[in-house]
Parts: structure tokens; sequence; C-alpha cells
């Protein structure tokens, strides 16, 4: 196992009905700002039950956070919260909102121009309001993590920044909140959370069995809820297993000691931030062509997944591996999220804008080896069409 430090400050209020917790854990005397995306939560009573647990507190609202947030929006956001000399804020939405306010906690405080956030990765973060999450789309792991990804529209660029202090305080996890999700979103969510398993187990065994098994539990989880979500929108239980599911995915537990990827997730910001394709559509089209070009490096791993989460044990090994990365596409396309650029009109002329992307944000060496150079992106594109 590699050395590791293990951080993790956030409180999780897991449950039907836990929104009313907020009156515990957001201060009394709090200035507070909602944070939300475009109304899911007017709709679906979310917002009076945040508002109810808030009672008592001066409260102020910012609409309007889109999916993939952008720091334009965002600094609408910054500019209310000085102006009205806000101290505390709650995120009430899916991972783009969390994201968003954990950029606005960072942003308020910090001396010059806050892209410098995003330009040095968050490394230049000193101090940030405290925030809460209400979370409404299990995905992203945002809730209980450290990470954000920002897109600044101008320069079509999509940013992703970490620091230790946005940490949430605390994430109110109540699993009948996402009964209202569209379905497209039901099946983004069980992709992303898969692939960020993946991009964390699906490196070389580095003798870590608990991380490994751990990964392959998730894993196998979001094999088996994630169509009973789809058929049966309105059960409890899956819903509240996919929902841990996601948030264990990226919390800090199961990539603790073990090398990590991240390449498929940073191919597939170039491809939202040029093409507009959502998160998860990103990740269904080139993680199952990241593991075919790089199946010499993650053989081990690829066998041992293929045994022990597509319990496939006949063949040769070459069989073997590509039978696990078809099952694995498979299911994407049965969450309902398509594998193919050209499935969302994309094609061979599209592959230099992204290579070139990749180039000017430095995205020349990625993967657990840093041996995903440009050459590698370009067949792993090119195999993705
Ligand atoms: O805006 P509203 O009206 O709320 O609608 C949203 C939005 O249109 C809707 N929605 C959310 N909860 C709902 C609901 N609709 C009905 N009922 C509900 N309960 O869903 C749509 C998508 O929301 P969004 O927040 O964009 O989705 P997601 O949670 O997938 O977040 C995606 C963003 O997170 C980033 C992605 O890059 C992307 O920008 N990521 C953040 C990570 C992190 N912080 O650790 C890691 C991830 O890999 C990812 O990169
Ligand atoms: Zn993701």
């Amino acid at each position: 196992m590699l050395n590791f430090d293990f951080y993790n400050p956030t409180q999780i209020l897991f449950g039907k009905g836990r929104i009313a917790d907020l009156s515990k854990v957001v201060p009394a005397d709090a200035r507070v700002l909602v944070l939300y995306g475009g109304g899911s939560i007017k709709s679906n009573g979310v917002f009076d039950e945040v508002m109810a647990g808030l009672a008592g507190r001066t409260v102020f609202e910012f609409a309007g956070i889109e999916p993939n947030p952008s720091y334009e929006t965002l600094m609408h956001a910054v500019e209310l919260v000085r102006k009205e000399k806000l101290d505390f804020l709650l995120a009430v939405g899916g991972g783009s909102v969390i994201d968003g306010t954990k950029f606005v906690a960072a942003a308020v405080n910090f001396e010059g121009d806050p892209w410098a956030i995003l330009e040095k990765r968050g490394r230049n973060i000193t101090q940030a309001l405290p925030f809460g999450s209400i979370l409404t789309l299990p995905a992203t792991g945002s809730e209980m993590n450290d990470g954000s990804v920002v897109t600044r529209k101008s320069l079509q660029a999509k940013v992703a920044f970490s620091n230790k202090l946005v940490f949430p305080k605390f994430s109110i996890l109540d699993p009948t909140k996402t009964f209202s999700l569209p379905v497209k979103q039901i099946g983004n969510g069980v992709v992303d959370a898969y692939a960020h398993v993946m991009e964390q187990y699906m490196t070389y065994p580095v003798n870590a069995p608990v991380q490994d098994r751990f990964a392959e539990g998730l894993l196998l989880t979001l094999i088996e809820e994630g169509p009973k979500a789809l058929a049966n929108p309105e059960d409890y239980d899956t819903r509240a297993n996919i929902m841990w599911c996601a948030t264990l995915a990226l919390n800090g537990l199961i990539g603790a000691g073990v090398p990590q990827d991240w390449s498929t997730h940073m191919v597939g910001h170039e491809l939202t931030a040029l093409y507009g394709l959502d998160h998860a559509q990103t990740l269904a089209i080139v993680l199952p062509s990241m593991l075919r070009v790089r199946k010499e490096g993650k053989r081990a791993k690829l066998l041992q997944y293929a045994e022990r989460v597509w319990n496939i044990t006949e063949g040769s090994e070459d069989a073997r591996i590509e039978q696990a990365i078809q099952r694995t596409q498979e299911f994407f396309e049965k969450m309902g999220v398509k594998t193919r650029l050209g499935d969302y009109k994309l094609g061979t002329q599209n592959i230099d804008a992204i290579l070139k992307h990749l180039e000017s944000h430095r995205m020349v060496t990625l993967g657990e080896q840093r041996d995903v150079t440009l050459d590698v992106s370009r067949k792993v594109l090119e195999l993705s069409l």
C-alpha cells in the first residue's frame, strides 16, 4: 500500500426527513445564502423544507447555477455575499450547485482576481466561508469531498480545483429528494459514480485488498441497484443505496493508499467544455476505450475486475478482459447513457480540437503512470468514434 493522508471533516445526515435538522447544523445567528440551480428544488418541495429548517436566520437566495457551473454566474453570487455581508452558504442541488458553492466560499475573501483559484487548482486558497449542502442528485461525491469543477465560458475551459478548506461542514442526504430526478439524471449519476470507482481502482495492484474490496462492493452495488432505480423510481431503499454508493465513491475512502488514474475525467472535461455534453456522457464515451487502449498497464487489475465484478473466469486473458470492458459498456447503455462519440454527433473532425484543448490545459501526461500522452488520448478518441 502507498503512503497516504486521510482527512474528511464532512458530517453526513442521511435519511428521510433530515432537512429538518438544518436548524441544528446551521448556526442560529448565521446570515445565510441559499444557492441553487434552475428550479427543480421549487417543484419537488425541497425549497420549502429548507426554508422551514432555516427559520429564524437571515436568508438570501441565489438561483440559476447551471449544470457545469460557470465562473461568470458564480461571480454574481460572490458579489451578493460581499454586499450583504453573508457568512454561511447552503448549496441545495446536485454536483454543479455544490461545486459552485465551493468556489463562492473560496472566492468571497480571496485577494485578487478569483480566477487565480482555478489557475492554481486551489493551492492558493487560504480561507473559505463555511458551507453545508443538501444533495438532490447522487453522482459526483462533491457533498463529501474537497473538489470542485468550474467552467469559464468565455475561455471554453472546464477546470478542477481542490483544497481541504472547501470540504462541506455537513451534507444532508435524503433519498426521497431524488425521486423527482429525470431518467437521464438517474443514469448519469450511476455512471459518474461508477467511473469514480474505476479511476481509483483500475490501475495496478499495490497489495491493498481493503480498498480493492470496498471498490468492488461499490461497483457491484451500482450494477445491481442502478437498473432498479430506472424501473422503480420511488423505491426508497434503491435510491438510498445508490446515494450512499455515490458518496463513498469519491470521499477519499477507496482512493487512500492506492494509485489513481483520472485520465478519463480529464479527457471528458474537454468534451463538456467544447461540446456541452453532460459530464457522465463524456465518461461513458471515454472509459471503455481508455481501458482497451491501456490494457497492458492495467492487465492485472482488469483480470481481477473481470472475475470479481463480472464473474468472468473462462477463456484467454485477453478474451476475459475484452468481455469485462464490453459488459461495462453495456451497463452504461442499460443506464441510458450512450457510449460512442457518434451518438452525440461528434466524429473524426472533432478529435484535433479536443487534443488541442488537452494540450493547452497541460493534460499531456495523464494516468497513474503519467503515460497517457496526446497520442494515447488520440487513440482513445478514435476508438470511441
Ligand atoms: O438546476 P436544477 O433545476 O436543480 O436541475 C438539475 C440539473 O438540471 C437537475 N436536478 C438535480 N437534482 C434534481 C434535479 N432534477 C429533479 N429532481 C432533483 N432531485 O439535474 C441537472 C443536473 O444537475 P448537476 O448538478 O449539473 O449534475 P451532477 O450532480 O451530475 O453534477 C455535475 C457537475 O459536477 C462535476 C461535473 O464536472 C459537473 O460540472 N463533478 C464534480 C466532482 C467533484 N466535485 O468531486 C467530481 C465529478 O467527477 C464531476 O467532475
Ligand atoms: Zn465524475
